[in-house]
């Protein structure tokens, strides 16, 4: 039968395999099929694992099986007739090896180049998705951590995007609290005229913050002007309101040079979006008697956790947990995200397990995905929908092996940092010669490419939970697993192809690609495996998948390219259609991490 490639190669062959064990042994089928793609060296490409277990299950029921051998042996030759595979055998107690047709294989990646790779876009059991990520806060540090989260959660955004989930991408700025008081009145105390004040008056906004809060600190008449003007904030006085716009924009500002770098897109819904509605949703815990009085303080205890979560604080006021579950609720019940991934530093993790906890615990009525059920905010198991995840990460390091700090350690320096990555690689493609090959505008483009491409690279490559260590000499490095190496590398295929002075888009439509020899079929294989990787990271969360994945798949191509000539060889169209499928992957891969490819080197 001919099976046309869906984009997830490791599913196609589950359902072979799911089809074969259906019949094989119809009263065990209620076992889950258990494929991995086989380690390289192995004989086959995937394998199913099935047999043992199998026998184990109906060995005792007067099967006409002997042993595992001949279970696995059922199962290989039960297997539904496909395209797909050229050989499916049995080894050792039980592993059923399955190699695919090559012929197959470079069927489906021709079809590829032809259709585009959005046809091997996963496809996630969910529809609408929340990625809450970078929300730095107004007037104090935008530091290396939102760093982390803005380059993280957009690369997880843009996974999701890709396997056709609508992805609201959420900044959740601090935006609200009681620093605002104190900024505000210092704010009026410096600028009377508030109107005209200028980003360039108030200069730099942490130092305004620190000066405010020293005030607030020594003087007494202050601090209580400071908490009336809190109130009178919360309460809506146009005046301060305004004060405080001001504020919120001048960091705004700030944030913008950041993203606007690292070319990351955002739609702010900071904390105040939610003050509407916190009187209620706390109203609606209450109700359900989730709420206890503690010191003063109004707090949810939960089961598993040796602190209470405080959501009222004894002066009446709201804080960072009582906004949090209202955007919660916010999300599932008003916006219907089925999906809600939040991306902070682990150390914020004991705080996302608490009110992931009363969402789940909290009895209320939403409409989710399928008929109107009543239902807690969130089903007790993270693996169904809707579902929320906190993306936690480790702490970036300096050479020094202590937090990492730039110098004043402010929102301009972290503008420093990548520009100074933009610099750095500026002065080795000088030193290579390309000021005098391309035009500066290609030389800027490049330069920039690389150099937030190392930044962002050298973060997402490692498994996100681990503390990593910010080092330029190493991200900027052109050899090893580094963004300047594999944008590089992509760059020298794409010259390849523009050497062979071949048209390209003709050569996809007219040619044939072949994978004859063990090297080619490696490459193949491993570009028919992107999709799968790709909805592995997604699900799992874990940028590094991907990272790995595109490492290898360089790592490959060198391999290939290393022993098999393209430019004027009898295979040429065919090898050239390949270097044209690995550039086209390399390039999707490049997309969902965030990072500009370039085409010359
Ligand atoms: N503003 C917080 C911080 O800087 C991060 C907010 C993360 N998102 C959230 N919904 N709590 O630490």
């Amino acid at each position: 039968a001919s099976q046309e490639f869906t984009g997830n190669l490791k599913r196609e062959v589950e359902k072979l395999f799911d089809a074969s064990l259906r019949i094989t042994v119809p009263d065990g089928t209620s076992v889950e099929t258990e494929v991995a793609a086989s380690l390289p060296g192995k004989p086959g490409d995937y394998q199913c694992n099935n047999a043992m277990g199998l026998w184990s299950i109906i060995k005792g029921k007067g099967t006409q099986f002997r042993g595992p051998p001949a279970v696995g042996q059922a199962i290989s030759k039960n297997l539904p007739a496909s395209e797909m595979v050229e050989t499916c055998s049995v080894a050792g107690p039980g592993f059923v090896n399955l190699v695919l047709s090559s012929k197959w294989m470079s069927k489906s990646i021709e079809k590829m180049l032809i259709d585009g790779i959005d046809t091997w876009a996963p496809t996630l059991p969910v529809k609408r998705a929340v990625v809450d990520f970078s929300s730095p806060n107004i007037a104090k540090e935008m530091h290396v951590g939102h760093l982390r989260s803005t380059i993280i959660g957009d690369t997880l955004a843009r996974m999701l995007e890709y396997s056709k989930v609508e992805v609201f991408r959420r900044n959740h700025v601090g935006d609200w609290g009681t620093q605002f008081g104190m900024l505000i009145e210092y704010l009026f105390e410096k600028f009377p005229d508030t109107e005209s004040v200028t980003e360039t008056a108030i200069g730099d906004l942490q130092t305004f913050y620190k000066k405010s809060k020293t005030k607030f600190d020594e003087d007494p008449d202050f601090k209580e002007k400071a908490q009336k003007a809190v109130v009178r904030l919360q309460g809506g006085d146009p005046i301060y309101r305004k004060a405080w716009a001001k504020i919120c924009e001048i960091s705004r500002t700030e944030f913008a040079k950041v993203y606007q770098r690292l070319k990351v897109e955002l739609e702010e819904k900071g904390e105040s979006f939610y003050n509407p509605y916190i009187a209620n949703v706390i109203g609606e815990l209450d109700s359900k008697g989730l709420i206890e009085e503690s010191e003063g303080a109004r707090v949810i205890f939960l089961e598993g956790f040796n602190i209470p979560l405080m959501v009222v604080k004894s002066d009446g006021g709201f804080n960072y947990a009582s906004t949090d579950l209202t955007a919660l609720w916010y999300r599932l019940n008003e916006e219907k995200a089925e999906w809600i991934v939040y991306v902070t530093d682990v150390g914020q993790q004991q705080h996302f397990n608490m009110f992931f906890k009363v969402g789940r615990n909290c009895g209320y009525p939403v409409t989710m995905n399928q008929a109107a059920r009543k239902a807690g905010w969130l089903p007790d198991s993270d693996k169904t929908y809707p579902r929320v995840d906190h993306v936690g990460f480790g702490l970036v390091l300096g050479d020094d092996g202590k937090r990492f700090r730039t110098r004043s350690s402010d929102v301009v320096r972290l503008v420093d940092l990548l520009d100074e990555a933009k610099t750095r690689s500026k002065t080795a493609l000088i030193e290579r010669g390309k000021d005098k090959e391309w035009t500066p505008e290609e030389l800027d483009q490049t330069a920039e490419a690389v150099g937030y491409g190392a930044v962002k690279y050298a973060d997402l490559k490692n498994n996100r939970l681990t503390n990593y260590t910010f080092n330029f000499d190493q991200m900027l490095s052109d050899k090893g697993n580094t963004a300047v190496y594999l944008l590089y590398a992509h760059a020298r295929i794409c010259s390849i192809i523009r050497k062979s002075g071949k048209d390209i888009d003709k050569l996809k439509k007219t040619e044939k690609l072949a994978l004859d020899h063990p090297e080619e079929r490696a490459l193949g294989l491993h570009l028919l495996r992107f999709a799968e990787t790709v909805e592995e990271a997604c699900s799992n969360l874990l940028p590094n998948v991907l990272c790995h994945y595109l490492y290898d798949l360089s790592e490959r191509y060198t391999s290939f390219y290393s022993i098999h000539q393209v430019i004027g060889s009898p295979e040429e169209a065919s090898r050239l259609l390949l270097c044209e499928a690995t550039a086209v992957v390399m390039r999707k891969c490049f997309h969902l991490l965030g990072i500009t490819p370039v085409y010359k080197i």
